[in-house]
């Protein structure tokens, strides 16, 4: 392996470019023993040279001057850890056309644009790293792309966002309120510049967006997958579930069925208590994904976090110095877009298991109006609960079960159910997804 040193460009000095600029200064004897390959931290540009940062820099390398990165010939892999998908794109093609490799994590910016910029990549005969982008520090990118490569992929179930999962992990095990394990996230450097993005479900849809299209081989849009976020989720849902045998996870899911249609989609789901995903808890992630051949895998570790993320970008930065990414990223063709958008299919479609929740007066004859509804609409129940309240309103929470039934039937239950004098307030209906799991 040669001697030269690989000289790294970074733009975006913030959580997860610190982490990178530490594992480069400080670790850069053992990777080269690792590897042979040795690292140099050129460059690192961010708008604010004047904050304090938890990495200090050799002197000279930080800069405001973006230029100062793209012009210096020297500089082979630039990278991109601005966030956002404006400035971010721009960054990204410059460092193409000035002739860099681009490693980046920013996922917002490949859902919406990648096949975009892998084209400007082609173009440039440059690749674009992205194991950061999805599930932090698990590398999935390269278990699908790699060492998943002989299966036809039917299904991803995923936990891709650590600010969700901390949330709902501290509302359920600590009894803690959702803006206080919120605000916990942000401060641990989980969550994204604006955490909307996180409870709504977007982020993960953008990672469900980069992981269906390149395990199913088509371009993939955010607006192909029906997103929920958690953002109403209420700690009282949560404790019915858990009396029922259920965790609330916020689930991406990818289906493909035997002809060919796609699901997409980011919720809410309550699992079983008893299987694997639900013992995923704070920042971590699993992906659950089935192949033809393999049968059922599960990738474990942080999704999220300055160091974990960073474990991810010097992946790819060590697999682009080898020469490795180059190869495989020459093999990146997604299908596009017309040739899919027919066999994406409509959550409409879909078949679920649903909890609903309806807040109902506490008098004789409830139960029988809710059935009647169910049945009208041809849902099977599978469990109620309603516990004895004691109040003024004389108003009492009613649980029930379904059974697997389509969406659309549910939908129209719950209008119906709105109209009913009886429920007091907007019912709540959270799916209940049963992920198969592989066994003997
Ligand atoms: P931060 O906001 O912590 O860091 C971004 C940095 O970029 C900030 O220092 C910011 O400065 C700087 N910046 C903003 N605009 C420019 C510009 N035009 N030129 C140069 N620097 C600029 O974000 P993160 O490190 O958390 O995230 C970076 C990327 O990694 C995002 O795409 C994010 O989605 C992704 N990611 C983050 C993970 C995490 O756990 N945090 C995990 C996986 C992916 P200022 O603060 O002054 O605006
Ligand atoms: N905000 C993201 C999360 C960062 O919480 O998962 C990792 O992509």
């Amino acid at each position: 392996m040669s001697e030269k040193a690989i000289k790294i460009g970074l733009v975006g000095f913030g959580t997860v470019g610190s982490g990178v600029a530490k594992i480069l200064l400080e670790d850069g004897d053992y990777i080269k023993a690792r590897t042979g390959l040795k690292l140099e931290l050129a460059r690192v540009v961010d708008i604010d040279t004047k904050k304090e940062r938890p990495v200090k820099l050799p002197a000279g390398i930080l800069t405001s001057d973006l230029n100062s990165l793209l012009n210096d010939k020297d500089i082979q892999i630039g990278i991109e850890l601005v966030g956002g998908t404006k400035i971010a794109k721009e960054i990204q093609l410059k460092m193409l056309a000035a002739g860099k490799d681009v490693v980046t994590a920013n996922k917002a910016l490949l859902a919406e644009h990648g096949n975009e910029l892998y084209t400007a990549a082609h173009k440039a005969d440059k690749c674009i790293a992205f194991e950061a982008s999805c599930a932090g520090g698990i590398p999935i990118i390269s278990a699908i792309r790699t060492g998943l490569a002989a299966n036809r992929i039917k299904a991803i179930y995923g936990i891709l966002n650590g600010t969700c999962n901390y949330i709902l992990s501290n509302m359920s095990k600590k009894d803690e309120s959702f803006r206080t394990a919120l605000k916990q996230a942000q401060d641990k450097g989980y969550a994204e510049a604006d955490p909307a993005l996180d409870i709504n479900g977007h982020d993960s849809a953008h990672k469900l967006a980069i992981l269906a299209s390149i395990s199913f081989g088509c371009e993939i849009l955010p607006s192909d997958i029906f997103v929920e976020g958690i953002e109403n989720i209420d700690i009282v849902d949560i404790r019915y579930g858990k009396e029922m045998g259920y965790t609330l996870k916020l689930l991406a899911i990818g289906q493909k069925t035997d002809d060919g249609k796609l699901f997409l989609r980011v919720h809410p789901s309550f699992i079983s208590s008893d299987n694997a995903l639900a013992r995923v808890d704070g920042p971590f992630n699993a992906i659950s994904i089935f192949g033809h051949a393999v049968g059922q895998t599960m990738f474990y570790g942080r999704g999220a976090g300055m160091m974990p993320t960073a474990s991810a970008v010097v992946a790819d930065i060590i697999e682009i110095a080898m020469g490795n990414s180059k190869k495989l990223f020459k093999h990146l063709t997604l299908e596009p877009r017309n040739k899919i958008s027919s066999s994406i299919g409509k959550i409409d479609e879909l078949a679920s298991r649903f909890y609903i929740k309806l807040k109902v007066s506490d008098k004789p004859g409830v139960f029988a109006q809710i059935c009647t509804v169910l049945a009208n609409h041809e849902i099977s129940l599978s469990g109620v609960l309603q516990h004895e309240e004691h109040n003024t309103a004389n108003v009492v929470p009613a649980i029930v079960i379904t059974h697997l039934t389509q969406q659309k039937k549910i939908t129209a239950a719950l209008a119906d159910f709105a109209k009913l004098e009886i429920v007091k307030s907007k019912p709540v209906c959270i799916r209940i997804v049963d992920i198969p799991e592989d066994s003997d």
